[in-house]
This record gives C-alpha cells, structure tokens and sequence, in this order.
C-alpha cells in the first residue's frame, strides 16, 4: 500500500520498481532533457545560450545530465515502462520534453515514445525569455506527450482547452528547471485522478498543484537539496493555500 502525499529521495527507477501496480491515476514529469550531451553552442554559451534557463549551464545539483544519447533513451523508456504499470487502464501519462537539433537532425524524442501510446502531443508556450545567442531565435515552446491508456478520459469540459498551451515560466523558483505551477494545474485538473506520481519531483511543483486540486501526490528525486525545497515549499503553501496562486 502506497503512502501518498510524500516525497522519496532516491533513483525513481528503484523506487517506483518498489511499488505495486496501478498504485496512481496520473503520472505528470519532467524528466532531465539529456541537455549537457548537445552538439550546438547553446550550452557552451557560459551565459546559457539559447536556453532559456541559463542557470542549467551549471546543471543540476547531483546529476550531470550529459549521458551518451543511446543510453539515456534506454534509461527514459525503462522509466516509462514503470510509470506504465503504476497506472490502472484509465490512467495517463503526461510526460514533458523538449525538442531540439541535433547535428543537423530534428531530435523529436520518438526514439523514447515508440511503442508507448502516445494519445496527443500538447505543445507549451512560453513567454519571452532572454536570447544571448545571434544565431538562433528565441526558442519557446516544450512538448508535452499525453501517453493514455485506452479508458482514460478528461475531465468534464476540458476536451474545451486546445492543444497550445500558453503559459510563463517560473521565475520564482532557485530549482534550475520547474514546471510553472499554472501548467501542471491545468493537466491536474483537467483529469479526474485522484492520485498522482511525478517521479522526477524536483522543487514539488507537481506536489503543489495536486493539493491545489485536492489530488494526493507521491514525489521521487534524486538530490536531497531538492527534496528539502520541495518540502519546504510544499509546508509554506500548506500553511497559505492558495495565497500565491492565480488560475490563467
Ligand atoms: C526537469 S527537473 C524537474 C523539475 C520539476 N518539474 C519542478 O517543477 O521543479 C528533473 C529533476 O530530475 C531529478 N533527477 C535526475 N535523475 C534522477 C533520478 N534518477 N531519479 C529521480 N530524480 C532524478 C533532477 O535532480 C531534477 O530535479
């Protein structure tokens, strides 16, 4: 039986391999996007490049993000074929990525989501950002596969929303990489699980939004520092729910 409202500091492939099947409604993640292993400048740019979080040039707090391509994208499947058997029949995966160029190549991920049913790809917008790269436009926008068993449905009305997501990114937030709380509260409520699993749990944002939605979240990460930000944010929103949050 799954404790729900916790976060576990450790590898998620170890863990979630711990944990009984169909023990979740909903997985929402982002997983790290590989970004140290790229051929172009952006990330060799000391100031961040083309990336729009230039605070990822110094990477993460205890994982380098620079595996060799292959490996990583057996690492990612083997990921989400855990994540597969942690939902029920009705339950979905909202996994976010992002695409990118790669020695002239478009990476669009697909060698990770082959085979995994991939329902729809919603695309999320960003606003703005800071371009220290003349070569390249502004890149804005991430992906987010909804990977869904064959009985999951939407919430009421919210087959309303298109497919293009538009939302800031956090500014508000020392983890190199969150989720804006926006986002991950339109995926939660726009389903109706009433548990959910992020197992690259970062700063909590996951965590933040299924309290939000009166959902129970389960959270796994790797670096203690970030368990400790995660709790603590989650103990500060705890103690003012809602105070900081504007639905958009
Ligand atoms: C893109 S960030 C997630 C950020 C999160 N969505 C948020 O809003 O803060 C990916 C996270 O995965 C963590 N991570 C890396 N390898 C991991 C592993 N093997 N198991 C669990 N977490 C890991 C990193 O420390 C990082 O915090």
């Amino acid at each position: 039986m799954v404790e729900y409202n916790k976060i576990v500091q450790g590898d998620c492939l170890e863990v979630m391999k711990t944990l009984p099947n169909e023990s979740f409604d909903l997985v929402v993640t982002s997983p790290p996007y590989n970004l140290k292993n790229s051929t172009g400048n952006g990330m060799k740019d000391g100031r961040g490049g083309k990336w729009k979080n230039a605070e990822l040039v110094n990477g993460y707090a205890d994982y380098d993000d620079c595996m060799p391509h292959n490996e990583y994208v057996e690492w990612q499947r083997n990921c989400l074929t855990e994540m597969m058997r942690l939902i029920p029949n009705d339950g979905a995966i909202f996994y976010n990525h992002k695409w990118r160029v790669q020695a002239g190549f478009l990476q669009d991920r697909h060698d990770i989501i082959d085979g995994f049913p991939v329902r729809q790809i919603i695309i999320w917008q960003r606003k703005g950002g800071i371009n220290f790269n003349a070569g390249y436009f502004l890149p804005t926008y991430e992906v987010i596969y909804l990977i869904a068993k064959p009985d999951f449905k939407l919430a009421p009305k919210a087959n309303a929303h298109g497919d293009i997501w538009e939302f800031k990114q956090e500014t508000n937030n020392s983890h190199p990489a969150p989720f804006p709380v926006n986002l991950i509260d339109r995926i939660i409520s726009s389903t109706m699980a009433e548990t959910v699993l992020d197992p690259f749990m970062g700063s909590g944002t996951t965590a933040i939004a299924a309290l939000l939605n009166n959902r129970k979240y389960f959270g796994i990460e790797l670096s203690p520092d970030y368990v400790s930000m995660a709790k603590e944010r989650i103990s500060q929103f705890e103690n003012q729910p809602r105070l900081n949050f504007q639905r958009v």
